[in-house]
């Protein structure tokens, strides 16, 4: 009976990285630097790519878990009360020693839409294949990794090879990783997910100045009938399919760009919420633009159930 229940149990995408606290100041102009000046509101917000991306499925309606690292005290609790109120799972991993959550100060800038990021992670360590093994990975349809501690989520990675070589290919868990910060050692990433999310600085860093060569010069490094994603801001995004065929997405912008903060983790979150319910990946690829392009017109993230009728 009990496995019956297990089998009947929707199954949840799940997002590993980073969950922090954003504190947020909105502006209307950028301040000077040794200035002195009020700001139009703050607010606390949870974030991190991987958390915000579990936000942005959730809303869309996507049962999905986190797991990252937390300390203890009052932000992790403002933090879980927020994963709550989302209906996000959190996997904890097992109790940190002391250590700070990290933090990032940020000005959003509602003149331009832009955020500028001052991020502070002193000592807390990412999740480790340890904590990873501990899990039930008949939970999960998809995993996501944002790629951060490359050798610990190669070996995550494996045990999911390992674990999906003993199933059909329906019950198998699909996964893919964020390739977003110009890190070398994150780079060994790329042959290890079935769908690649790579950044637009890391597309320049290793040469490429748009989104086309992008896809073309790091093909090589997939493995076959993998699918790589490129997401470029207003220029939209670009994808290989696992043959090969590129695939296309303008940018969708609101009326007035307010708040960029987690555009590209909701991109991933749309993307991967259609793909994840078995979409093609130019459909997959048009939403996650439109929801990210519409996520900007406002402040967080709530906002984005009520614009899905438009989308
Ligand atoms: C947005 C974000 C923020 C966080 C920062 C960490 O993509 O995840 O929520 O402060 O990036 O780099």
């Amino acid at each position: 009976m009990e496995q019956q229940g297990e089998q009947t149990k929707p199954k949840k995408i799940l997002c590993i990285g980073l969950v922090c606290l954003d504190i947020i100041s909105v502006v209307d102009a950028f301040p000077e630097e040794d200035s002195d000046s009020r700001c139009v509101s703050q607010r606390w917000q949870r974030g991190g790519n991987a958390s915000n991306s579990c936000t942005v499925l959730s809303l869309l309606g996507s049962p999905c878990a986190f797991m990252g690292s937390l300390c203890a005290g009052p932000v992790a609790s403002f933090i879980l009360e927020d994963f709550a109120r989302f209906q996000v799972h959190v996997c904890s991993p097992r109790e940190r020693a002391v250590c700070v959550t990290p933090t990032s100060l940020v000005i959003s800038n509602a003149a331009t839409g832009s955020r500028t990021i001052l991020h502070m992670n002193s000592n807390i360590p990412d999740v480790t294949f340890e904590d990873f093994n501990a899990l039930d990975l008949s939970a999960f349809k998809w995993i996501h990794w944002e790629g951060r501690n490359a050798d610990e989520q190669l070996k995550m990675m494996a045990a999911v090879t390992r674990h999906n070589a003993a199933l059909p290919r329906q019950r198998r868990i699909a996964t893919s990783v964020e390739i977003e910060k110009p890190r070398e050692k994150l780079y060994q990433l790329f042959p290890h997910a079935d769908v690649v999310f790579v950044s637009k600085d890391v597309s320049r860093q290793l040469g490429f100045d748009t989104p086309q060569s992008a896809l073309r010069g790091l093909r090589g490094r997939l493995r076959a009938g993998a699918v790589l994603i490129c997401a470029w801001a207003e220029k939209g995004a670009d994808a290989l399919d696992a043959d090969g065929t590129p695939l296309h997405s303008d940018a969708f912008p609101p009326q007035q760009l307010l708040d960029t903060l987690g555009a590209g983790d909701t991109f991933n979150g749309a993307v991967i919420h259609k793909l994840a319910n078995g979409c093609r990946l130019q459909d997959a690829l048009t939403f996650g633009c439109k929801v990210a392009g519409a996520k900007c017109g406002f402040h967080g993230y709530d906002a984005i159930a009520d614009k899905l009728t438009q989308m």
